[in-house]
């Protein structure tokens, strides 16, 4: 007999339909699994088998043939588990095809019949067609993160007898309520464990954050050990506009393809900020494997990307985030499939003026060659610097002052100009593909970022005396017109280019 039931499987973060087909005809007790399976739905036999029989149902001992189509997409993960028994159940006669028509199942078995939690929910919630999806059934552990995507109805399923009941009559569940994903939306409030108001003094690095923040600007921190670089790094999430639903989900779905959801809190409110060590490898900067993952630039999407002791990364990982930085998305080619992952995050580079860190500090002397100073700083030279927008110097302070001063403004204000800032910029960039300063392309510098006579002349300066390249010049003018938008002024006058300038002061190191 054969019998039909319906599940997905995930490219990327993109979902796809897989339709799977059970038949069970006369022969010898085999079990064959067709459609491209990776090890771990190979593996859904014996557990599917043994869920069965532990459930206290026959498991047909006749030739069963599982075939998952389109047969051209590659299926991996245990997440056909649920489907395949099903199917299995239906096909052997233990429930109606008819009660089976428009349900989607997903979710892992384990021997004893109750379900498993799986990675990627919601990416594959969100890809169903409600048109061709009745109710979608998840393990328990699921449920609310499935919800989310709001678009067909989820139940959350504890075992295999569960569902086998509710899909006789003879059992009763209960849908997730979907509205859910609108209340943790409207009660979201991001909850950082850090905030602006700890760092004492560092006035003109604070303020150039919050112009990152502000134009989406890379930003580069250069400064002696314990200047506060890390500190300072750690708390730009904190001002960047709070995230939107949607960006909210986007990130989510990610995490999710990662399994690094927190079971508790499924959706992701917060700006994601990572930071990979030094001694990370190309494919867990952009991504990789064999079925290719997530890597750190799509897990700091809509947030922070942090390289502290930026020299130290090899020149190869540097080289592979050049193409990320400029597209916002990290495409991964293996024999069988192409993924793309989203990469739109803010790159925040950390480092020393010298090996020892101490070049250029009043309070302690430096043990380094001018070889080894030059060898460090040119080794952050290149392309990668090419494209941060901002240096800023973090000088040491002094214990006896910082103790003197008081604390900082808190996240909370500084946030509040920000998002001011964006929304003059979200309006004025309505219906292209930038979303900020920092991704004006080369129409919109010349349209937007018109100079007052005197900006130009000091413009005209500044690129002599600091021997600007033509994108060093692009990059302060994507500055200066963000220092003129948190004034609200339209035009970029000649203190807005000054201040600007200042931020390009390390481009004689390097
Ligand atoms: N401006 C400041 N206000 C308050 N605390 C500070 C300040 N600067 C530094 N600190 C303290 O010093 C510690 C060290 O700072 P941090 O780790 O950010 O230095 P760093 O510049 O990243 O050093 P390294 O180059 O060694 O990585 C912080 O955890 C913090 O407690
Ligand atoms: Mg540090």
């Amino acid at each position: 007999m054969l019998a039909k039931t319906n599940s997905c499987t995930l490219l990327g973060i993109e979902g796809y339909a897989v339709e799977v087909e059970v038949d069970i005809s006369l022969g010898l007790p085999e079990f064959h699994l067709v459609g491209l399976p990776d090890t771990a739905v190979r593996e859904a036999k014996d557990r599917v088998r043994a869920a069965i029989k532990n459930s206290g149902f026959t498991f047909p001992s006749q030739r069963i043939t599982v075939n998952l189509a389109p047969a051209d997409i590659r299926k991996e993960g245990s997440m056909f588990d649920l489907a395949i028994a099903m199917g299995i159940l239906a096909a052997s006669g233990e429930i109606s095809q008819d009660k089976l028509n428009g349900l989607f199942f997903l979710g892992e078995l384990s021997l004893d019949g109750s379900l498993r939690s799986v990675n990627g929910i919601l990416p594959l919630a969100s890809s169903l067609n409600p048109k061709e999806c009745r109710h979608l059934f998840v393990p328990a552990a699921n449920a609310v993160e499935a919800a989310l995507a709001n678009n067909v109805s989820v139940f959350g399923v504890d075992s295999l007898t569960d569902l086998v009941l509710f899909c006789k009559g003879e059992k009763e569940l209960v849908p997730v309520d979907v509205k859910r994903t609108d209340q943790l939306a409207l009660g979201k409030k991001s909850n950082y464990s850090e905030d602006f108001a700890d760092v004492r003094g560092q006035e003109s690095a604070k303020r150039a954050l919050e112009i990152a923040a502000a134009g989406n600007h890379n930003v580069l921190l250069y400064g002696p050990p314990g200047s506060g670089k890390t500190m300072l790094a750690r708390r730009l999430s904190t001002i960047l506009p709070s995230m939107s639903l949607e960006e909210s989900l986007e990130v989510t779905k990610i995490y999710s393809v990662a399994g690094l959801l927190p079971s508790d809190s499924p959706l992701i409110m917060e700006r994601p900020f990572r930071s990979p060590h030094h001694s990370a490898t190309a494919a867990g900067i952009v991504g990789g494997g064999r079925i290719p993952r997530p890597g750190e630039v799509s897990l700091a999407h809509n947030g922070v990307l942090f390289l502290d002791e930026f020299p130290e990364y090899s020149r190869q990982v540097l080289e592979t985030l050049r193409q990320p930085l400029e597209d916002k998305i990290v495409t991964i080619t293996r024999a069988n499939a192409s993924i793309s992952y989203p990469c739109n995050f803010t790159l925040v580079a950390a480092m020393n003026p010298c090996p020892c860190g101490n070049y250029g500090n009043p309070f302690k002397e430096c043990s380094c060659t001018p070889t080894q100073i030059k060898k460090y700083n040119q080794k952050a030279s290149g392309p990668l610097v090419d494209r941060i927008d901002l240096q800023i110097e973090v000088p040491s302070l002094e214990i006896d002052k910082i103790n003197k001063l008081s604390r900082g403004e808190p996240s909370a204000v500084i946030r509040s100009r920000v998002e001011d800032c964006r929304r003059l910029q979200r309006e004025r960039y309505k219906g292209t593909a930038t979303t900020a300063n920092g991704n004006m392309n080369a129409q919109q510098l010349k349209k937007y970022c018109s100079l007052s006579k005197d900006a130009e002349k000091l413009l005209f300066s500044a690129f002599k005396h600091y021997g600007l390249s033509m994108r060093g010049r692009t990059k302060l003018l994507k500055v200066a017109r963000t220092i003129a938008d948190l004034e609200g002024e339209t035009k970029i006058c000649s203190h807005h280019i000054g201040e600007a300038i200042h931020y390009r002061c390390l481009d004689k190191h390097f």
